[in-house]
């Protein structure tokens, strides 16, 4: 069994992928990274690829062309902090095509190989921030609108199709990953394991749950933001964010 994994060089997605070797998987690991050590695994392999880049997205889209993935994890990602006189076009602009382009092209692409084989899982890693919009976040939240909504898309025509492939989202709260670093932030509330996020994450991957919300805390805070209006919501969310500036 073959599971790839985006952004499998650090933080969640890396936890997701030692979980799945565990599990006996073939792993493909995705990142940009020049270098990416697989002494921690006993069958995997790098693949390096800038996802910012759409000509190494066609790289990577043609290399599995005819390869069969049983998991596909949409993970990789990043944010960044900062109000629109502060971020820089050109980090937002990347954002895009990673959180955006390219988890879209990459998550129809193996949603299509997946319905042709009639077998597969896929988890993509949105966020708790898909359930509201925020200031000083702006960009970043908003692409995680777009991956949680295109997900439960795909994931409805292939239950109409009467398909068995399962798309799942993972929607966490703060984890103690790299992201803090990359997004200049310091998160306000206390961060949790990627192990943990990880470990429910897989489980529940598995099981074919719609929207993963890995703990309680995070599972009160989408409630609250679901119940708010949108406003309310992001007033709130948006106060919290201006504290995370470092
Ligand atoms: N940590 C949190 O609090 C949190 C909460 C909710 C959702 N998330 C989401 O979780 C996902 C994983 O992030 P993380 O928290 O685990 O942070 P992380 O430790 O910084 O990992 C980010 C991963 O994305 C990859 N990546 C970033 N830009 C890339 C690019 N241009 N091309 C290829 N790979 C790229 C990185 O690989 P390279 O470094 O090798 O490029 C790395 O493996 C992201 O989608 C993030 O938005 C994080």
């Amino acid at each position: 069994m073959i599971a790839l994994i985006t952004g499998g060089t650090s933080g969640i997605g890396l936890a997701i992928a030692k979980i799945l070797n565990q599990r006996q998987y073939e792993i493909y690991i995705v990142g940009s990274r020049e270098e990416f050590s697989l002494e921690e695994f006993s069958n995997a392999h790098y693949f390096r690829c800038n996802l910012a880049d759409d000509k190494e997205v066609d790289r990577l889209l043609e290399a599995f062309k005819d390869i069969n993935i049983d998991v596909f994890i949409d993970n990789a990602g990043f944010g960044d902090i900062g109000t629109f006189l502060e971020t820089s076009d050109q980090k937002e602009m990347q954002m895009i095509d990673v959180n955006i382009k390219a988890m879209h092209r990459t998550l129809k692409f193996f949603v299509n190989k997946m319905y042709a084989q009639g077998s597969g899982r896929i988890l993509v890693t949105s966020s708790l921030a898909a359930f509201s919009s925020s200031g000083y976040m702006s960009t970043y939240y908003a692409t995680k609108v777009y991956s949680l909504h295109l997900s439960l898309g795909y994931r409805r025509e292939l239950k109409d199709k009467k398909s068995p492939v399962t798309i799942s989202v993972l929607c966490p709260g703060p984890v103690a990953t790299g992201f803090e670093k990359t997004a200049n932030v310091k998160f306000s509330i206390k961060p949790v394991s990627k192990e943990k996020v990880a470990k429910v994450a897989v489980k529940k991957l598995f099981k074919g749950k719609a929207i993963i919300i890995p703990t309680f805390k995070f599972k009160f805070l989408a409630f609250m933001s679901h119940f708010s209006s949108k406003l309310l919501s992001n007033y709130i969310v948006s106060k919290t964010a201006r504290k995370r500036r470092k």
